[in-house]
């Protein structure tokens, strides 16, 4: 029901593969893949060669989020790289529904991402070729930064348009959030309509280097706080 999805903007990119394969082993669902291009947001990252190389370290759905723009000229490299779900900002794409044609023709899940500002009308016309919706609580561009409150009203408007698009059509829409969640609002968040989370630095930063085992209680946490919503 809910899935937690592991930045890795936040792990040791020194040790990568072991990050991923630890984090994967402690429980994680998706490993979230953050592409930054110094253009459309103020920092520079990892591309479609990274995930080619992590791709056979999981069977894990890879979940790119693309904050670059334009948008277009990547898909397919990522497509080709092994990732699963492809999300980018209205704002990085002149045609946003050709966009998200591209990334299903390519194979894989598509999905719109709003900024904090950003209103959700963005989707309103294109929700039979969603699959992910995933609400921004911070400004993209860095990890470890603090859940902007106004999400959780957003998140109820959205989760209503994805409820009603569900009833009318059957088909479900995952709603996904991304920046600042912790242990001590995930429930909170979760309650306000999302079933899909990301987490870096609560994550990646739990305990870094201590043991081996270091992601398994906050990822436990983490589900153990999703496990008293609706109780
Ligand atoms: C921010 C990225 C996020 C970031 C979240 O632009 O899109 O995915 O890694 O990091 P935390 O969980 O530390 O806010
Ligand atoms: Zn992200």
């Amino acid at each position: 029901m809910y899935r937690i999805a592991p930045s890795i903007l936040s792990a040791n990119f020194a040790k990568l593969g072991e990050e991923i394969t630890q984090v994967i082993a402690a429980g994680a669902d998706w490993i979230h893949f953050d592409v930054m291009d110094n253009h459309y947001v103020p920092n520079l990252t990892i591309g479609p060669l990274v995930c080619e190389a992590i791709r056979p370290l999981t069977q894990a759905t890879i979940d790119v989020h693309l904050m670059v723009k334009p948008v277009d000229r990547i898909i397919p490299d990522f497509a080709k790289a092994g990732a699963n779900v492809i999300t980018f900002h209205p704002e990085g794409s002149e045609h946003i529904d050709r966009s998200l044609g591209l990334i299903r023709d390519s194979g894989c899940q598509a999905g719109l991402v709003f900024n904090p500002a950003t209103p959700l009308h963005y989707m309103d016309h294109v929700m039979d070729k969603l699959d992910v919706v995933l609400l921004m609580s911070v400004n993209p561009g860095f990890g470890g930064q603090k859940f902007i409150p106004e999400t959780l009203n957003k998140l109820r408007a959205a989760r209503q348009k994805i409820d009603a698009h569900a009833a009318k059509t059957g088909r479900r829409i995952l709603l996904e959030i991304d920046g600042g969640v912790k242990v001590d609002n995930i429930a909170e968040i979760a309650r306000a309509g999302a079933d899909t989370f990301v987490a870096g630095s609560a994550v990646f930063g739990a305990g870094r280097d201590a043991d081996p085992n270091r992601y398994d209680s906050v990822i436990a946490a983490l589900r153990a706080e999703l496990g008293k919503v609706g109780a």
